[in-house]
């Protein structure tokens, strides 16, 4: 150890106590002596022992965060910054919003909401109106008045802990005053105005951000709170997540609370009757917009009864009781250099206008999505004329759009400025591998058929492997696939390789730690960070798999409903065997054959339809890919799906139909009722069901689920069992 500090305890074992000592007092040596070195010229300690004490705090910063001084000496000197932030598992998770882009999308959402919640149209339903901040939004946690942690969205379930950040914001109270829930979680954005973004980037203290929102989101993030207390960053409070108790009945009520409490709260924020009353609000805030001096993209409308709120509930990402309605896209005219054409996962071929770059609402645009080959053509899927049938060309004038955060696309076309007269030739032929790329009749969509041998696909299968949702290997990211993937002496051709990358790397003769890009520390890192992923959720499995149709929430959805990975296989190859698979159109050799069962059981789980069975069967019986599954597989521990929520209830992991009439709960409400307590909700009855809930009119279900010995059930039990009676 150099001298100047005493033998130190190993971080990890640290109390928080300890390190806050440790912390205060190195960091006022370290600063005492950056005082000795530049201010007063005459430094007092050797190199090595200021280096060590600095690496020292930076060691127990990184390791307690919360701890770091705002004004740390690791940040004035331009130290090392700590690698990356520390995580926090929010308490709800944070959910991001609906969009609606039209008048008549605002409709059917009050259309919607009064139907799940079965209103008679003289019920009257009221929604807040608030403009939507763009911003980056911020989960705030007090405990007993005190803010003790500060939390970007992340995905919704995990994100990172910036609470030194935070606590340099003024619009963020440190403390508040009694009264408030013992336990609050405040939620808002966190933005820039727009004087304060021109007064940064003409500063130049900084680099140049595209945007305030860009700027914001840079802001916070900064590893040294020194550099974000120096930034104008500013809160809008709007939400809340976990409670120790409620703050009012109405959301109108709850955001004045927070406003009581010390936020700062949007002062355009209304209340509306109907869908009229939302879209006259919707237009007085876009006529507002230009002179609002912060950066807004449309208006949100929230139920304003929490009672209501809580029974429409959430979907798996969005409430059922709020919607964004979004401000018109933004456009802009540019040149169409040329088209690529990039090759997906599942081997679509997607035409990629590159352009030459224009700002299109104050981001630099460069690039486009022409989606598929009729795009360009000037046709939609079904053959009828789009752009009025003008057709894109390389070289054209094009008009560009972007609407909130979606990629940017091509509008519109300028023939009087076109100068080349041979339209655009779709490739046939896969341009990453020559395979053949061709169009299924009904698809939209032309598909490379070099499955795995096709190193496009196989490289974006692999990233898709590795994203957030999926594996989310830290360290291992697209651009470390690509390099891997180009690697002989270390490669990652299949996700199996990553789960062996540790081992060949030891039995090489070159080290990963020995190459560009890679020290010691950070291939230790990546083999730890893989390991760490050895045990994974059998719902993140099946989507890391990046099968065709099998998305995020079917994943989810196929994991709750078999529960483990071996019982999932069975099915599929069970219906792999079946007729239903082998012969689909053979009407008569079905007829001819028993029932299917595995096929049946697929297709009859809510949620899962026949094309993304056939997706999930077809996969698994083509031999290459089954095997790189199998290979896979092995090196894993799957764990089994657990039921959502975590709280079991009566009906947890419980088949449930419904039939008849519901007097006092409509069947949308019902149904998300049940699966939110966590029982699967199917459309018929059979050996596998195990509650029957029967309104007045039931039929022939009742009467099958007699004749198999289900459980039926009445209304009033399921208000009960509901907790709604
Ligand atoms: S409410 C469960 N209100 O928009 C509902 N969000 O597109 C949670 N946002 O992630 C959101 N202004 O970051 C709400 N007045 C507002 C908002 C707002 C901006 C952001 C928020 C959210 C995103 C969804």
């Amino acid at each position: 150890m150099a001298a100047g500090i005493p033998e130190t305890q190993p971080v990890e074992t640290m109390t928080p106590e300890a390190a806050a000592v440790e912390i205060a007092d190195l960091a006022a040596r370290v600063a005492e002596a950056n005082e000795d070195y530049h201010g007063r010229d005459r430094p007092t300690i050797s190199d090595a022992a200021y280096d060590a004490m600095k690496a020292r705090l930076g060691a127990l910063e990184q390791a307690f965060p919360d701890l770091a001084p705002v004004d740390s000496p690791t940040g004035k000197v331009g130290a090392a910054p700590a690698e990356g932030f520390g995580k926090v598992v929010h308490a709800q998770r944070m959910m991001s919003l609906g969009n609606a882009f039209s008048e008549e999308d605002v409709g059917d959402f009050i259309t919607r909401i009064r139907s799940f919640l079965g209103l008679a149209p003289d019920q009257p339903l009221s929604l807040t109106a608030e403009p939507k901040i763009d911003g980056l939004s911020l989960s705030l946690r007090y405990e007993d008045g005190v803010l003790i942690q500060a939390a970007t969205r992340g995905d919704g379930a995990v994100g990172e802990n910036v609470t030194a950040n935070a606590r340099t914001i003024g619009d963020i109270p440190q403390t508040l005053p009694p009264g408030a829930p013992a336990i609050l979680e405040v939620r808002g954005e966190v933005y820039m105005s727009h004087d304060d973004f021109a007064a940064l980037n003409a500063e130049g203290a900084a680099r140049v951000f595209a945007n305030p929102r860009n700027a914001a989101a840079g802001s916070l993030r900064q590893i040294d709170p020194a550099v974000t207390a120096r930034r104008p960053l500013r809160f809008f409070a709007y939400g809340w997540g976990e409670l120790s108790q409620p703050l009012a009945g109405t959301q109108m009520e709850a955001v004045q609370r927070l406003a009581a409490l010390g936020f700062v709260t949007n002062p355009l924020t209304r209340l509306c009757e109907d869908a009229q009353g939302l879209i006259a609000v919707w237009r007085e805030i876009e006529q507002q917009r230009a002179t609002l001096g912060y950066d807004i993209d449309g208006v949100v409308y929230k139920v304003d009864d929490l009672a209501l709120q809580a029974r429409l509930g959430f979907r798996s990402t969005t409430p059922r009781w709020a919607l964004a309605h979004k401000f018109p896209a933004e456009t802009a005219w540019t040149r169409l250099e040329r088209i690529e054409i990039q090759v997906g996962r599942t081997g679509a071929l997607s035409p990629v206008a590159r352009l030459e770059p224009v700002t299109v609402g104050g981001v630099v645009v460069s690039n486009a999505t022409l989606h598929n080959e009729d795009y360009i053509a000037g046709r939609d899927n079904t053959g009828a004329p789009i752009r009025e049938g003008r057709d894109i060309r390389e070289g054209d004038w094009v008009q560009v759009y972007r609407a909130g955060d979606v990629i940017p696309k091509i509008a519109d076309v300028d023939l009087s400025r076109r100068r080349s007269d041979a339209p655009y030739v779709f490739p046939t032929q896969c341009p990453e591998c020559g395979s053949d790329a061709i169009r299924e009749p009904g698809d939209s969509v032309r598909r490379c058929t070099g499955g795995l041998i096709c190193p496009a696909q196989a490289v974006e299968k692999l990233k898709h492997f590795v994203s957030r949702a999926a594996f989310d290997i830290d360290g291992l990211g697209a651009k470390q696939i690509e390099m891997f993937f180009a690697d002989d002496q270390l490669p990652i051709r299949e996700p199996a390789d990553i789960f062996t990358l540790a081992a060949r790397d030891g039995a090489n003769l070159t080290k990963l730690k020995n190459r560009d890009g890679f020290g010691e520390r950070s291939a230790e890192k990546l083999f730890a960070a893989i390991e760490e992923r050895r045990r994974i959720p059998l719902a993140r499995l099946i989507f890391a798999l990046g099968i065709r149709h099998v998305g995020e929430v079917a994943s989810a959805t196929l994991a709750r409903h078999f529960h483990d990975w071996s019982a999932l296989v069975a099915a599929i190859d069970g219906a792999a065997a079946e007729p239903a698979f082998t012969a689909p159109d053979d009407k008569a050799r079905r007829a001819s054959l028993p029932d299917s069962p595995n096929w049946a059981e697929l297709t009859g789980i809510d949620g899962i339809g026949a094309v993304l069975v056939a997706s999930l069967v077809t996969t698994f019986a083509q031999p290459t890919e089954r095997a790189s599954i199998d290979r896979l597989a092995g090196m894993l521990e799957i764990l089994p799906a657990q039921d959502r929520g975590g709280a079991q209830t009566e009906i947890s992991g419980k088949t449930l139909v419904f039939t008849g009439t519901l007097e006092r709960m409509t069947r949308a409400e019902a149904k998300a009722r049940a699966e939110a307590m966590g029982a699967k909700v199917a459309g018929s009855v059979s050996a596998k069901t195990d509650v029957l809930i029967a309104g007045p009119g039931a039929g022939s279900k009742a009467a099958k689920a007699e004749a198999l010995g289900v459980t039926v059930i009445d209304e009033d039990e399921w208000l009960r069992i509901a907790g709604a009676g």
